[in-house]
């Protein structure tokens, strides 16, 4: 796809970079009452504010045409065809498939994807519905209470997320997270937890995780010590690609849920891996969820460029990391029930574009992916913020506030949302003092992105918006960003270490 530094869009670019100089932002932001506006996009309970960023009409012009010279568009429409665009594992990249209600059908390998999704579906909303009413109950004859998901990564991050975030919507059932190999997690998960009430549902795309499978092996010794061996088939379930694993692990196949290779692990909380969510949530939430993100592929398919919001979010992010060296972007999340987002975002853009190969072998000339961090609001700010404020590098923040209250104390969430304006003013603005020590130098950017209220829905609607956005910034910098060989070599050598020790 030839060089990108070659491109004459990109030398425009880099002497435009160039005009920003001073107090810019706050100048170019005050000169213009309709600014806020012209750059503020909605869809549905989602509003994305960019207004806050080094972005004249200029830049948005110079940005577009980077996008269109690099064929954002045409990856795009390949990956929603089902196009095998993850070429190094010669996969499709179609997650979007499972958030989509066409009933056209939508071929890979001569088969019907929707199909596959559709029958899945069927046993998953059987499934969730039946442990939910009690109808499924464990090999005593107890209604199940409790559900440990195990599995790590993509397989722990999303429904995590999902169902922290969501969880004023939950129902008769308690569900807790246990990813990490050190067995103080699992301990503290199954503290207090009565194994007659108890279903373990294991989710592993591969089934080879070292750290999901021995945690699984954990969980089902802590059953069987009280229950015996045949408890197993009421109280274990599987989410994999891998039935001959799962089989061997002792999960029968009747008790497992399948995915496929072409959902990748960190876009996979939309296929049978969200089952913890269902099951918190209840089936309907989860579709409701999907709804949302099939919202935003619509949008991000169909919305000229200029107000596409996942276009405009990578975009502006990668502005800020190949123009203006930022190697970091922040994720406040102003909402206590976002507290996993930064997490989640991580492995979903860091795993995504941290890469210094692109498509077609070179080595990347330009920055990629940044680091992604953050924390929620209040709480960050008796923290990083400072280095946000002040620090040498300036790095993007994006804001992420919940207009309603759903906590039932209006003054905390007045003061909570405060709390996210008056940072983006001081980021924006600064503070001039004698003290230059005192002084804050403003002219830094953020992004605002503002949700109705936090629902099912709506927060489909953000997720998507993010792994679009990732998608965007990997297509520009003409990266996969859907396999990870990155990590293997730390596998294998753990694994080495372990079988001949340390
Ligand atoms: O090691 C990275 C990774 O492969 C992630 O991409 C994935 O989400 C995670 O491990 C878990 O993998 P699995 O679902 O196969 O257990």
């Amino acid at each position: 796809m030839g060089k990108i530094t070659d491109l004459e869009v990109w030398k425009k670019l880099q002497a435009h970079r160039t005009h920003f100089h001073g107090h810019a932002l706050a100048k170019i932001y005050d000169a213009d009452t309709a600014r806020v506006a012209r750059m503020s996009f909605r869809l549905d309970g989602l509003e994305a504010d960019f207004s806050r960023n080094h972005v004249t009409p200029e830049t948005l012009a110079l940005l577009l045409e980077l996008a269109e010279a690099r064929g954002v568009e045409m990856l795009r429409d390949a990956m929603f065809a089902g196009k095998k665009i993850n070429e190094s594992e010669k996969r499709a990249v179609l997650h979007t498939a499972l958030r989509r209600t066409s009933p056209e059908a939508l071929m890979l390998d001569g088969e019907d994807v929707g199909v596959l999704v559709r029958e899945t579906d069927k046993r998953l909303a059987a499934f969730a519905g039946a442990v939910r009413d009690g109808s499924w109950t464990g090999a005593t004859g107890k209604k199940i209470t409790h559900i440990v998901n195990i599995g790590i990564g993509g397989s722990d991050l999303g429904p995590r997320l999902v169902v922290s975030a969501l969880r004023s919507f939950a129902g008769p059932l308690s569900v807790r997270f246990a990813a990490n190999v050190d067995a103080n997690e699992m301990e503290a998960v199954l503290k207090g937890l009565d194994p007659a009430r108890t279903l373990f549902v294991v989710v592993s795309k591969t089934f080879t995780t070292l750290e999901t499978l021995m945690n699984a092996r954990f969980a089902r010794a802590w059953l069987v010590k009280e229950l015996g061996e045949a408890a197993v088939a009421k109280h274990f379930v599987a989410v994999s690609t891998n039935q001959p694993e799962v089989e061997r692990f002792g999960i029968a196949p009747a008790n497992m849920f399948p995915l496929w290779d072409w959902v990748g692990g960190r876009y996979s909380l939309w296929s049978a891996v969200g089952l913890s969510i269902a099951l918190a949530i209840g089936w309907d939430g989860f579709l409701a969820l999907r709804a949302g993100a099939a919202a935003m592929d619509a949008h991000f398919r169909t919305a000229p460029l200029a107000s596409n919001m996942p276009v405009l979010l990578g975009l502006i992010g990668l502005w800020y990391r190949n123009f203006w060296g930022s190697g970091a972007h922040a994720i406040l999340p102003y909402a206590e029930k976002l507290r996993d987002l930064p997490r989640f975002l991580q492995q979903l853009d860091m795993e995504s574009n941290g890469k210094r190969v692109t498509r077609d072998g070179a080595l990347s000339e330009v920055s990629t992916g940044p680091v992604i961090f953050g924390e929620c609001g209040t709480v960050g700010q008796h923290s990083f913020h400072q280095w946000l404020h002040q620090g040498t590098d300036v790095t993007p923040a994006d804001f992420i506030g919940i207009r309603e209250d759903d906590s039932g104390k209006p003054e905390h969430h007045r003061a909570l949302l405060a709390n996210l304006v008056a940072q983006a003013e001081a980021l924006l603005r600064g503070r001039a003092m004698e003290d230059p020590a005192r002084t804050n130098p403003g002219d830094r950017p953020s992004t605002l992105l503002w949700l109705d209220k936090l629902d099912p829905y709506n927060l489909g609607l953000l997720l998507a918006l993010y792994e679009q956005k990732v998608f965007v910034q990997g297509a520009i910098w003409g990266l996969n960003s859907f396999d990870q060989w990155g990590v293997e070599l730390g596998k294998i050598l753990a694994n080495e270490k372990i079988a001949t020790g340390i």
